[in-house]
């Protein structure tokens, strides 16, 4: 499973690429917004650092607007990928836009149908929003699972991103469901790294390597 930063904050993905960790980014008009920056900026400077898929969102409402943003979007780079709400107007969008060879990320899944229905309009990949579902007292995971298990069944090529990700274990409940991609906000990214058996360990073998002879490292 590839890992995703769910951001616009170019300073985190900076951060998170330099783990070499960083395959893709997804934005959101939310996400944009808090930035306070243009959006094409954003786009730019993401695509600059990333080379792997940065999805970019439309906010048209019909097809015919939906189609203009979405070639408009992937002009801003070649790694752009435009994502797309699963609307009736949207399906429209995604299956005359992927025609083109743009390639579409659609968004605010919340059933295993609303995604079947994306990869066959001609989807690239599909975002079942997970902690959304959990919000409101279902199991978002199961949308995730059941999907993976509906494209594997009918080899449907389609890449599943589970979004709306909200803690390390969503992480790992995607990773085991077969996501191909977990889309993770920063915090949710460096929460993962984190153990304090890690950081007492740590702090043993540094205690410990204080009592061996300064020389003892290579180098020195
Ligand atoms: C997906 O690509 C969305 O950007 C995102 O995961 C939504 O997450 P939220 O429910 O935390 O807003």
């Amino acid at each position: 499973m590839q890992l995703y930063l769910d951001t616009a904050s170019v300073a985190e993905i900076k951060e998170a690429a330099s783990w070499g960790i960083l395959a893709g980014v997804t934005t959101n008009p939310t996400l944009v917004a808090k930035e306070g920056r243009p959006f094409v900026r954003i786009l730019e400077e993401i695509c600059e650092i990333v080379k792997g898929p940065v999805s970019a969102e439309v906010v048209g409402q019909d097809a015919e607007t939906m189609v203009k943003e979405a070639r408009e979007l992937s002009r801003v780079a070649p790694n752009i990928v435009v994502k797309i709400p699963i609307t009736v107007e949207g399906l429209k969008a995604v299956s005359r836009v992927s025609r083109e060879g743009i390639r579409t990320n659609v968004t605010l899944i919340f059933t295993p149908l609303q995604a079947l229905l994306a990869a066959r309009a001609g989807a690239s990949y599909v975002s079942p929003f997970v902690g959304r579902l959990d919000d409101i007292g279902h199991t978002g995971l199961e949308v995730v699972q059941d999907t993976v298990e509906i494209f594997d069944q009918h080899g449907i090529e389609t890449q599943v991103i589970a979004a709306s990700i909200r803690h390390p274990v969503h992480v790992l409940e995607a990773a085991r469901a077969g996501a191909h991609v977990a889309t993770v906000p920063f915090a949710v990214l460096k929460a993962m790294v984190l153990h304090p058996l890690t950081d007492r360990g740590l702090e043993r073998f540094l205690a410990d390597w204080a009592k061996v002879p300064p020389s003892a490292m290579p180098g020195n």
